[in-house]
């Protein structure tokens, strides 16, 4: 392969794990396209990137979501995720404390209900796109819960966070496009000011209004990082956990007696859960930038360069993951990286966790079959998030009375 992969063309889309193998087979450091990034495709190199945020900064990430022609400030190119040490943990710490188990045990216990009339509704049904149905509605609930957003705007959110992830630092080629992402920030900004000020006069509670008493040594934050933070939960909240839950359904549609074997034994399901995430990674990759010139795994990489470090790769590494294109539900190895590593893990990974096993328990529970209903699936266009757009399904019911298959029992 001599010329250079374009990570945001259809080809790739629509089987990247062949693509990355190739490109592993180059080597740990290659340079693809858009823009000549540099892709890091190992796992020990992955891992030593996302660590030194002195020498990758998360700046790199920052240009997909600001980048100089898009004429406009975007809140969310200004919370915690695009930020470096030291400013970066201050903000973090603000919203740990909505992440702990306790906290989560409470949502788990309401989410339940929520997640069974899911169940139930694309029972009735039995042909839905199941990201519509399922897949979507269930992290966009919790997200709604914890902003205290109104779940009736659950399409809206979607919506507005897809237009996000597909920004990827490349400038649309017509008007329309640029146009469609300056009226999606119009529209989230002017819904997050309702919010803002409805919990100004009468707060709740919810984290939009444990943000507005936070105070920064003794100085409450301004309305700029309030907003940068709710972009932020929003955006990485909900599209992340929406690609999750869709994949898992995918492997259904490839290992059906998967399905049988979670009903029989469901304390596999958090096993079944982290195998989907490194088969097929919600976040696809991140992106950092050279800070100085350095040299990563023998390739000189000049101050300034974009690396792309392919978390989708490193989770196929042969050294670690042998026979990684295969589903294996027992598989060990070493931490997974799907939640990120280092200063920026992932804030939400024990939430989108709970989700998925609570989704999972009920959906397991209720249903025999999942069958995917079209030959060809739509990917999201983005470098850094990847799931599929609809996902048409059938769904069958057991029979009732029906015994398990001889192999399970
Ligand atoms: C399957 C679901 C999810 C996946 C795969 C995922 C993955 C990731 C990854 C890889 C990062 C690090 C990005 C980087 O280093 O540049 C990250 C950061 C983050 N995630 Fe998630 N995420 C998921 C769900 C969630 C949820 C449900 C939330 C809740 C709001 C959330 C909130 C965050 C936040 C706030 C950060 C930024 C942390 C920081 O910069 O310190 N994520 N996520």
């Amino acid at each position: 392969m001599d010329t250079r992969l374009d990570l945001l063309s259809r080809e790739y889309l629509e089987s990247p794990h062949a693509h990355l193998a190739e490109l592993r087979r180059r080597g740990p450091v290659v340079q693809v396209d858009p823009g000549g990034m540099w892709l890091v495709t190992r796992y020990d190199e992955a891992q030593q990137v996302l660590k030194s945020a002195s020498l990758f900064s998360s700046q790199g990430l920052r240009l997909t979501a600001q980048p100089p022609w898009l004429q406009r400030v975007n809140p969310f190119a200004d919370s915690l995720l695009f930020l470096d040490p030291p400013q970066h943990g201050r903000l973090r710490a603000l919203i740990s404390r909505a992440f702990t188990p306790a906290a989560l045990a409470q949502l788990e216990a309401r989410l339940r209900g929520v997640v069974r009339r899911h169940v139930a509704d694309m029972m009735d049904k039995k042909h839905v796109d199941f990201v519509d149905a399922f897949a979507m509605p269930i992290p966009a609930t919790v997200m709604g819960w914890l902003l205290g957003l109104d779940a009736s705007l659950q399409q809206h959110f979607m919506r507005w966070t897809h237009v996000l992830v597909t920004m990827n630092g490349v400038q649309p080629e017509g008007a329309v496009e640029m146009e469609r992402q300056h009226r999606t920030l119009d529209e989230m900004e002017r819904y997050f000011q309702g919010v803002l000020d409805e919990r100004r006069s009468a707060p709740r509670d919810d984290m939009v209004s444990d943000l507005l008493r936070a105070r920064m040594d003794g100085v409450a934050l301004t309305h700029h990082e309030l907003m940068s933070f709710l972009f932020l939960l929003l955006v990485a909240g909900l599209e992340t956990t929406v690609n999750l839950l869709s994949q898992c359904a995918r492997v259904f549609f490839q290992h059906p007696e998967l399905l049988l074997r979670l009903r029989k034994d469901p304390t596999l399901i958090p096993r079944f859960v982290e195998e989907t995430l490194r088969y097929e990674p919600s976040v696809m990759s991140t992106l950092r930038l050279c800070t100085q010139d350095v040299t990563l795994a023998g390739v000189e990489l000049p101050q300034g360069a974009l690396v792309l470090v392919s978390l989708a790769s490193a989770a196929r590494d042969e050294k670690y993951f042998p026979d990684g294109d295969r589903f294996i539900l027992e598989r060990e190895g070493p931490p997974r990286l799907s939640f990120g590593h280092g200063a920026h893990y992932c804030l939400g990974a024990m939430l989108s966790r709970m989700e998925a096993r609570v989704a999972l328990e009920e959906l397991v529970s209720r249903v025999e079959r999942l069958e995917l209903r079209t030959e060809h699936i739509d990917w999201t266009t983005s470098l850094i998030v990847r799931g599929p757009v609809t996902l048409p399904v059938e769904v069958f019911a057991p029979a009732t009375g029906q015994p398990l298959p001889a192999r399970l029992a």
